[in-house]
């Protein structure tokens, strides 16, 4: 058997702590500048559940799949951790694209990628992923970013990404969800606040961050996410991580 050697906390996170929404100014609407980019890091892996599980899934997803070569792109790939964890890990020269629309999360990106190893190439994109080509892709990446896409585009950009797929690539996606159940999505909500609540944000931080995000973020039902996926054309879609209101798929071309 063989195993590959990553643990959740070797993922390279950097930032300083986020304290963005605790005091007056903070964005709202909510976008990725700046400021939000020097705290990302701290950000997403207090703010995310399971961000470092899905992370380690992803990297074994991708040591399998990327088995001699490929091109893995990472739509959203944000300060470029997951890049970083992947190129670290995956052994044969492989092409890796990050994609983001936000210039200050590609220069925190860049600073990161610095010192890949030397056999693989590295493209990082400012584009919007809706006018990227996916073309030769045996593994494409989406995680915590198609949420932020207009849901009106979502299915144009699903479309793409399984256009561009090799045959038998995968995408790896991560998602907020919200269920269509009333009682069943306020205690998904009230799971969550707690969760950001015991990882150290305020009450007032939480309320703050929750109205910045009110139709920046729009969540789908895991229903609606997987209806897409297989309307789009993917042979097989399975959700492999949940926690509460996130959820992680993996869909086989
Ligand atoms: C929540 S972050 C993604 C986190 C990252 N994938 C990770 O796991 O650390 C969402 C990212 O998507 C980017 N983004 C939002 N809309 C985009 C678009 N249309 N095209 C490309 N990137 C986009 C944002 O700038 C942001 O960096």
């Amino acid at each position: 058997m063989e195993t590959i050697n990553i643990k959740p906390n070797q993922l390279k996170l950097g930032g300083s702590y986020d304290k963005l929404f605790e005091w007056g100014k903070y964005p709202k609407p909510f976008e990725f500048n700046d400021e939000v980019a020097k705290v990302f890091d701290n950000m997403v892996s207090r703010s995310v559940p399971l961000y470092h599980e899905v992370n380690h899934s992803l990297v074994e997803w991708a040591y399998y799949y990327c088995q001699g070569g490929g091109k893995v792109y990472d739509i959203g790939c944000s300060t470029g951790t997951t890049l970083l964890a992947l190129a670290q890990q995956i052994k044969e020269k492989t092409k890796f694209v990050g994609i983001d629309t936000s210039s200050s999360m590609l220069d925190q990106a860049r600073e990161k990628l610095a010192k890949i190893p030397k056999q693989h190439d590295l493209q990082l994109l400012c584009e919007n992923a809706l006018s990227v080509d996916y073309s030769e892709a045996t593994m494409v990446i989406m995680n915590y970013t198609l949420q932020f896409i207009e849901v009106i585009h979502r299915r144009t950009l699903l479309e793409k990404v399984f256009a561009g797929l090799e045959k038998g690539g995968v995408l790896f996606l991560s998602e907020k969800v919200r269920s269509k159940v009333p009682q069943i999505q306020e205690m998904l909500t009230r799971s969550y606040e707690n969760f950001k609540f015991h990882r150290g944000y305020s009450v007032n931080e939480i309320e703050r961050k929750k109205e910045a995000l009110d139709q920046v973020l729009v969540p789908l039902s895991m229903e609606e996410q997987m209806t897409l996926i297989s309307e789009v054309g993917f042979s097989a879609c399975e959700p492999i991580m949940r926690w509460n209101n996130f959820v992680t798929y993996v869909a086989i071309k």
